[in-house]
């Protein structure tokens, strides 16, 4: 997956287009011009932030309709299949977490599985050895996808509109293409080879585009259409169903007809903690967002971070010993909650925080080698896509989902018209080895049937004396959850805009490797060097993923103001 940091300034013949084809004479909505201001696109009522203007505008048709957050969120994820196929799917899976208008909070899981072929040594050789790229590209890798039963539990429980008016504009912008951008081309270009390795063939997506050029999805509209016909178990059991299970066989897959007619999402209850004056809800297990985030700023919270200037040497050297010993912890202690125990309350509890920052040195970096997992008193009995909305009544949604890399599996239903994930890499595929975020695991995130990969994406919702005051959330694999805390850093103690606090540089550090990744011409040299003499190993490599981050700051005003991250085509709309 390809960030770039000074990328695209969106052209203006596409906003034109929008305007064209959506403003039709009522309250125009407003389109952010991504163009890196320090104050984002304002506006009055609702706003939906995405990784692409289409899907956005989208959204804020269905609210401008009357539709609420949910029915906003239905049709903006299924626009983001058809306009970002890089991670927007039907063929992954995502969490989506929310507040309703009321103040009561909830969460839905709607992550892959793994399927019940699936074994703990699937990806290893005989020799036990982890066979390359075997959990990333192609059939194998592929988990029981969530997206569709996601979006119809989030309609049966929230939703106002009827399905098929939150699914058609996804069938329309399918049938009528989506203009490529610059960052389509690089994307496109760079996973060319694989398409070929993965699928066998030339896929339709493998072109040589241009920017400007227009992608069509005919069969993907087609599928978008069965599903709007004869709903959910269309993807499960009918047609759709069919058709993928027949290519993924054909491709040397495991899934069965079985995986997809047990595939269920589920409500669950998010991780909720303080930090200061604020009260933080997140994604919980199967996702290491919520908790790993809840460690990190319990961990910082005595420092008081905010005495230190933004992106100085102290804050960076304290966040990055929290996030040391965070992710140390995740790597040992956290999987998917249905099969395995977490002492989730234990690990997120002030005292334990406490005494794992104990061996903390202002002077020197501790070493990850000098760090393992801490010790909980409690018995054991044994490339993805971020978008945030508020509607005009109150509701917030914020949903992460994804395909793990770019074009997750890289394997392409032809007659489906879309990509599969490749979820599986997530599980720790061997103890101790990295999967593609670089990250460990052990025993808890271990392959077994029908259990879920652990995750870091952390759809992510802030209050402030009970009022709602941001929703974000960020791809970027490992380092999604620091790239959220440090932009609810950025607001609350340093006072910054939204989009301010989203342009900003960002570092990350996850224990193993025993480095801290910092975006590249980002940070004060001085800094940089004072962290190289105290010991810290610095990344600076143009390629590195620090998040991508899209989000609401609700202004005192009760007005709305978008963060759209400028690293890639993101882009807030409202009204
Ligand atoms: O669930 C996870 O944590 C990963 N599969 C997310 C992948 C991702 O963010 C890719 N984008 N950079």
């Amino acid at each position: 997956m390809q960030h770039t940091i000074n990328s695209s300034i969106r052209p203006l013949y596409l906003i034109a287009f929008f305007i064209l084809i959506f403003g039709n004479g009522n309250l125009l909505a407003q389109i952010s011009n991504n163009s890196n201001p320090s104050l984002g696109l304002v506006v009055e009522h609702a706003m939906v932030v995405s990784a692409r203007v289409e899907a956005s505008q989208i959204g804020i048709e269905i609210l401008k309709k009357g539709g609420n957050a949910f029915d906003a969120m239905i049709a903006t994820d299924l626009a983001l299949a058809v306009a970002y196929p890089f991670a927007g799917n039907i063929g992954g899976g995502g969490f989506m977490v929310y507040r309703k208008a009321d103040g009561t909070t909830g969460a839905l899981d709607y992550r892959e599985k793994a399927p019940q072929l699936a074994e703990r040594n699937m990806y290893l050789d005989a020799n036990g050895t982890v066979i390359p790229d075997l959990s990333i590209l192609g059939a194998k890798a592929v988990g029981v996808p969530g997206t569709i039963a996601g979006l119809f539990e989030v309609h049966q429980k929230l939703g106002s509109l009827p399905f098929n008016e939150l699914i058609q504009p996804a069938i329309d912008l399918a049938k009528k293409g989506v203009i490529v951008t610059e960052s389509d081309v690089k994307s496109f270009e760079n996973q060319r080879k694989k398409f070929k390795k993965a699928n066998g063939t030339i896929i339709p997506l493998d072109r040589n585009w241009k920017i400007g050029d227009t992608v069509k999805y005919a069969e993907l509209a087609q599928t978008l259409e069965r599903i709007r016909d004869f709903g959910r178990s269309e993807f499960y059991e009918g047609e759709t169903g069919q058709k993928m299970l027949a290519y993924l066989q054909k491709k040397g897959g495991i899934l069965t007809l079985e995986d997809l007619k047990n595939y269920k999402a589920v409500w669950r209850q998010p991780i909720q903690f303080n930090y200061k004056d604020y009260t933080i809800t997140s994604m919980t297990l199967p996702s290491s967002g919520g908790i790993c985030m809840a460690q990190i700023l319990k961990s910082i919270e005595p420092f008081d971070i905010g005495q230190y200037s933004h992106n100085s040497k102290e804050y960076i050297q304290l966040l990055t010993e929290a996030e040391r010993r965070a992710y140390a912890d995740r790597a040992y202690y956290l999987g998917d909650i249905d099969f395995v125990k977490v002492p989730i309350s234990q690990l997120i509890h002030p005292e334990y925080l406490a005494k794992r920052m104990q061996d903390f040195n202002w002077n020197q970096a501790t070493t990850s080698s000098a760090v393992s997992h801490g010790s909980v008193d409690w018995s054991e009995s044994d490339e993805t896509t971020h978008y945030s909305i508020v509607d005009a009544y109150g509701n917030a949604v914020s949903v992460t989902t994804t395909l793990n890399g770019a074009f997750g599996s890289k394997v392409y239903v032809p007659e489906g018209g879309f990509f599969l994930n490749n979820e599986m890499d997530d599980f720790s595929v061997k103890p101790g080895t990295p999967n593609m975020f670089g990250l460990i695991g052990a025993e808890a995130n271990a392959i077994q049937p029908g259990k879920r990969m652990l995750s870091s994406m952390s759809p992510t919702l802030v209050t402030y004396q009970g009022k709602l005051k941001m929703v974000l959330g960020s791809p970027g694999g490992s380092t999604i959850i620091t790239s959220v805390l440090q932009n609810i850093l950025n607001v609350i103690e340093f006072n910054m805009s939204m989009q301010e606090s989203v342009n900003q540089p960002r570092f990350h550090h996850q224990w193993l490797p025993d480095v801290l990744k910092m975006e590249p011409n980002g940070f004060d040299l001085k800094t940089i060097s004072k962290l190289k003499t105290m010991g810290y190993q610095i990344d600076e490599s143009k390629s590195i993923i620090i998040g991508k981050v899209d989000a609401i700051l609700i202004l005192p005003n009760g007005h709305l103001e978008g963060g759209a991250d400028p690293r890639g085509d993101d882009s807030a709309v409202g009204y």
